[in-house]
This record gives C-alpha cells, structure tokens and sequence, in this order.
C-alpha cells in the first residue's frame, strides 16, 4: 500500500515537497504553524513565486490529492511518512542555526503518534540534531521506538525547486543503526521509487555523514563561488578577465565551468547562514580549525558586495545625496522572490544610506523587498526605475534584464553609466551605446 504522506513545515521547500510528492501520486497532508500560509496553499496559491509549483499545487489541491491543515492531531492521525521540513534560520547575533522550529514540530508532533511511522528530516540542521531528536521521538511518541527516524537531506535550487525535487540529482538516506533502519530505508526506497528506477543514485549513509552532506555540499559550492570572486580581485588589480578566466579553468572536467560566475557573490537562505552554521558546530564539537577556511570564504563573499558599492560611487558624477541611482534586482537569485541575505537589496541598502534616491525594480520580489526596505524607492519596470538615473546597477541576472536594450534604455537615463554586478550583459553592445561600462573582475 502506498504510504501517507505529511509534510511539516510548508516555505520554499516544504511546499514544493508537499505538491511534487502529490504529483508522484501520494495522498499528502502539509502542515504550517502559519493560517495565512495554509489558507493561501488551499487555495492553490504558493507564497513565494517558484516557477512550475502553482499549476502542480492546483492540480492536486483541486483533485483532493493534497491538503494543508494547521492541525498536528490532523498530521499525526493521517501519515505514515512525516517529512520535516520546517526552517533553520541564523540564530540573531550568532553563527549557529536556531532549531526552535525544528523542536517544536517534533515536540507538537511526538505525543500524538499511536502507530508506527517514519519521520525524515529534511530541513539543515547542524549534525548531531537527527541523533537528539531520535531520543526526543522515542520518549515522547506513545508508539516509541516504532516512530523512526531518518535523514533526507534536501538540495534542491530555488528557481528549479520542482524539477529537482521531481528529478533529484541523487538522493542520501541517513539511517538510523538496529532498531528501524530497514522501515526507514523502504519507507524511503517507496516514496522515491520513480526517480530510482529512472537511475538516481542513492548514497546510504549513516546520520551523521546524511546531515553532515548537507552543510558540505554547501560548502563546497560557497566556496567555488568565494574562489573566482577573489580570482575577480587578482583580475581588477592586474587586468585579467574573471569571466574568461573561469572558461580557461573551468574546462577541465576536474575543476568544472558551474559555480564559476563571479559577480556579486552568493546570498539567500542557504549558503550564507550554512557555512556559518557549520563553523559554529565545527567549534563546538572541537573541530574548528578544519573550517577555518570558511571564515574567508565568507568575508571573500562579503567584500563583492562593499566593492560593486566602490565602483558605483566611481561611476557616478556627483556625491550620493543629490544622486539618483537604478537598482535592477532584489532577489538574491534569478527566478525568485526570495531576498533573505539578498546581495542586490543590501547594495541597495548601503547606498541609500549614503543619503541617495534609489529606486529598485525586480519582477517578482518587490512586495517582499518593500516589508524589508520600506525606505527605497520602487518602480514596476526597467524604464521606470532608470528614468533621471546616474548611474544603473544590475545585480541579480534575472534574463529580462539581459534582453535590456541599451539604445532604449539611454534615451530614459541622466547618465549613461551601468555596473554589472552579475556579469550578464552585453558589454560591447552598452559601450556601443554610449555607455560607461563596469564590471567585477573585467577591465
Ligand atoms: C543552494 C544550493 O545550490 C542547493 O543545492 C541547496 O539545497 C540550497 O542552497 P539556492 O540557495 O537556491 O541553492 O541557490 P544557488 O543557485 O545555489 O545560488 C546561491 C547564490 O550563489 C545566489 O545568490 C547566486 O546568485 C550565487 N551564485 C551562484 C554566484 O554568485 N555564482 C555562481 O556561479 C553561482
């Protein structure tokens, strides 16, 4: 028989888990602490803007497939596999992550299970959580050591969230040792057969590596971008080409062309809070020095977003107050609305408060940037944000942006100068134009 399936915490990842699981022909129950959210999600509309969520969501929702409740008696009566899916922020002032979520779903949810069941963590937790939790379930479940659970670390991309989560590159099953593995393990070989019979390879792990490959892969990817954005500082004092660089190395198969775009640097939920996180528990568990590393990779990252500032007051003709600068991006990544630790909102930030009149244009994060900037100013297009500009910013590479024509977008301008903060223009076609043209890393 097909397992029931409840998804625990309904933001980027939970929701899109909730729809694609629905999709693969679960019957699937998402929960969130938030009636607003759950309401939305009942009513077929994501959120947060993920393209090829809604129509999946409709589909299912509509079909009866998928429901959303608020009820944790309603989750613990209806599944037999529980994802939890619940966020991991930064904790305030702090490197480590705040598990509050991550307890109190397992604290609302343990009293109540009755019968036998799996619980798979998929949320980033520092390792050692999936061992804490283990015991918390067996002592507060009545059905005890028969609530199980597992990891299932995610890695999905937002922007591709449903095709990941539907087509996942591989998958890694964090078991439990003796007592439940091999429930957790088919548990998961069921909910995931589509995609393994498709050839996903799967990693068994043991729960810490599970948890641990989360924070690596990370890691791993954090610092690839931090690598060619501090090629891109060698570049600008010596002037080298980053972008024609990363071609040069990324070429052999070993180094690889992805996670090669030097720019802005990274941002979101994920990387920044991640690496952090990891340093935090490295410390904690005395092996600190082995990341040390990370502390660079961060300030690396950190430093992209000071120096796009740099070339912009470079560029432009007059001091900040009497400045009227275009700010093209708010989320922190294409294809998104998501603008936690957005590179391109925190430029903005710092510039307006160098006292000039920014005004900010993204096509779908600007409800989101206004809460959390009500002080910027916002237009609903490319033209409208330029118009009178000193200077135009770009910085995050949204591909409307790169179909900007340059022509066009000089009649509306002050000052024909544009920082590419992403590296995704056309830079001949700009100059071209009449433009004055920065760039990270390129002459
Ligand atoms: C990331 C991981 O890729 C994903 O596997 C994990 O599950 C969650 O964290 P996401 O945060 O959605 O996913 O975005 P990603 O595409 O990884 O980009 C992260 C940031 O790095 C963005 O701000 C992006 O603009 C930046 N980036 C990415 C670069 O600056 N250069 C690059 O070459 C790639």
């Amino acid at each position: 028989m097909r397992p029931r399936i409840t998804v625990i915490g309904c933001g980027y990842l939970g929701a899109t888990h909730a729809a694609c699981m629905a999709e693969l022909g679960f019957d699937v129950l998402g929960l969130d602490v938030d009636h607003d959210k759950v309401a939305a999600l009942q009513e077929a509309r994501p959120p947060f803007y993920e393209p090829g969520l809604e129509p999946i969501l409709r589909k299912h929702v509509e079909s009866g497939r998928l429901r959303f409740t608020t009820s944790y008696d309603e989750v613990a009566e209806f599944g037999d596999v529980h994802f939890l899916c619940v966020a991991t922020p930064q904790r305030d002032g702090e490197l480590g992550a705040d598990l509050r979520f991550v307890d109190s779903a397992i604290a609302s949810l343990a009293p109540l299970l009755q019968r036998p069941c799996v619980v798979l963590g998929k949320s980033t937790v520092p390792v050692g959580t999936a061992e804490r939790l283990t015991e918390d379930l067996a002592r507060m479940a009545p059905v005890g050591r028969d609530a199980v659970l597992a990891w299932n670390p995610e890695f999905l991309r937002e922007g591709f969230a449903v095709d990941d989560t539907l087509r996942p590159g591989r998958l890694v099953f964090g078991l439990p040792e003796g007592y439940g593995r091999d429930a957790a393990d088919q548990a998961m070989r069921v909910v995931y057969a589509e995609a393994i019979a498709a050839g996903t390879p799967v990693v068994v792990a043991d729960l810490a590596t599970a948890q641990l490959a989360k924070a690596a892969a990370n890691s791993f990817l954090a610092t690839k971008i931090s690598f060619i954005n501090a090629m891109a500082e060698i570049c600008e004092a010596t002037g080298g080409d980053v972008t024609v660089l990363a071609d040069a190395i990324g070429h052999d198969p070993r180094i690889g062309r992805q996670f090669l775009n030097a720019g802005l640097g990274f941002g979101g939920g994920c990387l920044p809070k991640d690496i952090r996180g990891f340093m935090a528990r490295a410390g904690e568990v005395g092996a600190g020095d082995a990341l040390t590393f990370l502390r660079e990779v961060d300030a690396i990252n950190q430093r992209r977003r000071s120096r796009v500032v740099d070339v912009a007051a470079e560029l432009v003709d007059r001091p900040w107050p009497v400045a009227n600068v275009a700010v093209l991006g708010a989320a922190f990544k294409p294809d998104s609305d998501d603008i936690r630790d957005s590179p391109a909102l925190n430029v903005a930030g710092r510039i307006s408060l160098f006292g000039a009149h920014v005004t900010v244009h993204d096509p779908q994060a600007i409800s989101n940037a206004r809460k959390l900037w009500p002080t910027l100013h916002y237009a609903d297009s490319v033209i409208d944000a330029c118009r009178g500009a000193h200077v135009v910013l770009v910085l995050t590479e949204w591909s409307h942006f790169r179909e900007i024509d340059p022509v066009v977008l000089a009649e509306v301008v002050a000052t024909r100068a544009v920082v590419d903060g992403r590296n995704c223009l056309d830079r001949e076609a700009w100059r071209a134009a009449g433009w004055t043209y920065r760039a990270l890393g390129r002459p």
